[in-house]
């Protein structure tokens, strides 16, 4: 049985990315995934300086690592902040990119986003492409941008619109067919 791991990019009460992100967990457990959400909350992280290391690495580093290294899937929901990203998931990805062996070497990461705005996090989302991909992630094609968010999904955190539907359709084929061999 093929592994996942969750998260959301925004750790705040009531974030739409932590929606999709459950979302996004339902469908891969549904095409058969072993699903693990985690919250970054629980990854306390100061913001990244080099003169943090080598004595002052938070454990959370090292703990985060270990799941990113240990699932074959990898799920982030991220928001996208003036048309970047948000503090919390470049402080993430900066402190990992510090981990060895390389945490993003082995899983098939997806990504998506919510947003306020009509765009819905694709400028967002194409920094993020970037920036995993640079060091040496493999992240499958599927762009879920999401947005308007207060419109995007019904009561129970499923998306409304066809569009949007079939492109979570799409992101679950493709990380549960990709692999790395
Ligand atoms: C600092 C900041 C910058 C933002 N920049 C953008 C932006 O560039 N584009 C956009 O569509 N929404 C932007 N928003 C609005 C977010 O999309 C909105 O707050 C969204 O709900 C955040 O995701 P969350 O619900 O998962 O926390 C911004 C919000 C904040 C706080």
């Amino acid at each position: 049985m093929k592994t996942a791991l969750t998260l959301s990019g925004s750790i705040r009460k009531g974030s739409y990315n932590r929606v999709l992100q459950q979302h996004v967990g339902r469908k891969l457990a549904e095409a058969g995934v072993e699903i693990r959400e985690i919250d970054l909350g629980d990854f306390p992280m100061p913001v990244f300086n080099e003169d943090f290391e080598p004595d002052r690495v938070p454990e959370a580093a090292g703990r985060l690592a270990e799941l990113w290294r240990s699932h074959d899937i990898v799920f982030i929901a991220s928001p996208e902040y003036n048309g970047g990203l948000s503090p919390l998931l470049v402080n993430t990805v900066t402190w990992l990119s510090r981990q060895r062996p390389s945490p993003f070497r082995h899983a098939v990461f997806g990504i998506g986003g919510v947003s306020s705005g009509k765009y819905g996090t694709i400028w967002g989302l194409s920094h993020l492409r970037e920036s995993l991909t640079k060091v040496g992630t493999l992240v499958v094609p599927t762009l879920l941008g999401i947005g308007p968010a207060e419109e995007a999904f019904d009561a129970n955190g499923n998306p409304v619109e066809p569009a949007i539907i079939r492109k979570v359709d799409q992101i679950v084929h493709e990380l549960t067919h990709f692999s790395r061999g």
